[in-house]
């Protein structure tokens, strides 16, 4: 009776899952999909402890009180920890965040593979998932704390061994090999498994160790993917469908996100995967052979700009995040607004740090939705568009992008503020921005460089406003 009682929990858990993910796929719904996606998980791991029957004799006194202690022990110390980091963190820091949360995540399906191989040796089809899950879940975590401990700078971003793609190659062979031979062999050597879940976690160290600039939040994605196959592998293992729905939701939907991502940075994946990519030597040196002169504009000469303007749009990049300026900014869309104004958001797809970065930080101040554009919408509009204010986006509005095949950045779609009449652009200095690079849309003779921090500047824009 508890068997089928339990099939029903891990039938409605999944069922929550893939009503969670889609909710989370829009801003309004997302805190909610979040919940019911939670809610599920918590069923799941409810009714696995109290209900789960296993055919193991030795599994009989698994709800001994002092296994009682140390599971429920494990949930409060995990749930504490992860509560108090999430509440934490900045939005400027979350990559680093998912990637720490996806490597604990590769962590489990590891441990699970290293404490399930020696129960099921000589059955080599077990061994074989058992395996599969050991290698990605262990490539996975070393992977994502490199990728944590770069985002968070402790890592240099280019760190690069000599012929690093090769050697990269070669131990993912070695790896699989010593895998394939585990399986094959009906050996319960612990020594070779050790020595399979060593390979791997160097493996995962080297893969992400070489990547650096903008692709990196590409590569955590990535292992992401692995992390769900991984957890996949282990519900296929123990037989359990909601782990199994739950790793190819993960798995999938971090495959769709890499291809997306990759797609709008113009990074092909056999690149990412194969760690066949890097600064470029515009990067590296930081020159560009951009020239020219630029000039700036004062406060208030933007304010009576904006405020005799039919039309205009605005461009939020990660300047706008560090600076905390979403609530300003959309005071002074209102504030436009209120005078006749048409405002819209123009939303590159990679602006920000993250997927969705400028989505989720414009509905933290209650932007209404539908005047956020994406960036196939907009682009036709910026030729009718009198002003275009950049707060804090530096690399998807180069031109260089369209124009420069030497630039790392070549083939990116960007935003073609340029089309517009006047385009003013925010942020601190001349600075290059993510993919270190100039920026000739600054030396437009139709830009005006409005210098300051984000939040200081539209907060002291707004005030004029008001004056006028
Ligand atoms: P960036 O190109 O990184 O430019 C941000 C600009 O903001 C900088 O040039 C910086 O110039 C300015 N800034 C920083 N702090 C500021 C402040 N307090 N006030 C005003 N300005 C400030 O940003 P973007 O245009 O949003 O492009 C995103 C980049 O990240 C792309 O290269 C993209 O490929 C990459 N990336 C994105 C993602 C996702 S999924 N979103 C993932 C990986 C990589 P100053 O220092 O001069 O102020």
């Amino acid at each position: 009776m508890n068997q089928y009682i339990l099939e029903i929990i891990y039938l409605i858990a999944s069922v929550t899952f893939v009503i969670g993910l889609k909710m989370l796929s829009g801003p309004q719904t997302a805190r909610s999909g979040n919940l019911w996606a939670a809610f599920g998980m918590t069923i799941a791991i409810a009714g696995t402890i109290y209900l789960y029957n296993s055919n193991d004799p030795s599994a009989v006194t698994t709800r001994e009180p002092i296994k009682m202690a140390f599971i429920f022990g494990g949930i409060a110390v995990g749930t504490i920890i992860g509560w108090m980091t999430a509440k934490r963190v900045k939005m400027t820091a979350m990559p680093e965040l998912v990637s720490l949360f996806n490597g604990m995540g590769g962590a489990c399906a590891a441990l699970i593979s290293l404490l399930e191989f020696h129960h099921n040796v000589g059955q080599s089809e077990r061994i074989a998932v058992i395996m599969a899950g050991l290698i990605i879940g262990s490539v996975s975590f070393s992977g994502s704390i490199i990728a944590f401990l770069k985002l968070n700078g402790t890592l240099s971003k280019s760190l690069r061994l000599p012929h690093y793609n090769k050697i990269n190659t070669l131990l993912m062979i070695v790896t699989v090999l010593a895998g394939v031979y585990l399986t094959a062999s009906n050996s319960d050597s612990f020594g070779f498994l050790i020595l399979v879940f060593a390979l791997s976690l160097l493996y995962g160290v080297l893969f992400v160790v070489p990547i650096g600039g903008a692709d990196m939040p590409v590569v955590i994605s990535l292992l992401n993917s692995f992390t769900g196959l991984a957890a996949a592998f282990g519900g296929f293992l123990y037989g359990n469908q909601v782990m199994l729905t739950g790793g190819i939701l993960v798995g999938s939907a971090g495959t769709l996100l890499t291809v997306a991502m990759c797609k709008a940075m113009n990074r092909p994946l056999f690149n990412v995967i194969f760690g066949a990519f890097g600064e470029s030597a515009a990067v590296a040196t930081g020159k560009s052979g951009v020239t020219g002169s630029i000039k700036d504009i004062s406060i208030s000469d933007t304010a009576v700009l904006m405020n005799y303007s039919k039309k205009v749009i605005i461009v939020p990049g990660y300047g706008l995040a560090v600076a905390q300026a979403q609530h300003v900014i959309h005071e002074l869309e209102q504030l436009l607004e209120e005078r006749g104004v048409d405002v819209k958001y123009a939303i590159h797809p990679v602006a920000g740090r993250m997927p969705g970065h400028m989505n989720v930080l414009l509905a933290e101040s209650n932007v209404d939705y539908s005047k956020l554009s994406e960036m196939e919408e907009i682009n036709p509009e910026f030729s009718n568009t009198d002003v275009v204010v950049v707060v804090g986006a530096n690399d998807v509005v180069n031109p260089a992008a369209k124009t420069d095949p030497s630039s790392p950045i070549y083939g990116m779609p960007i935003l073609d503020v340029e089309n517009s009449k006047h385009i003013i652009v925010n942020k601190r200095s001349m600075s290059a921005g993510y993919a270190g690079i100039d920026n000739e849309l600054f030396y437009n003779p139709k830009t005006s460089m409005l210098f300051g921090d984000a939040k200081d500047v539209l907060t002291k824009l707004v005030a004029e406003l008001k004056t006028m």
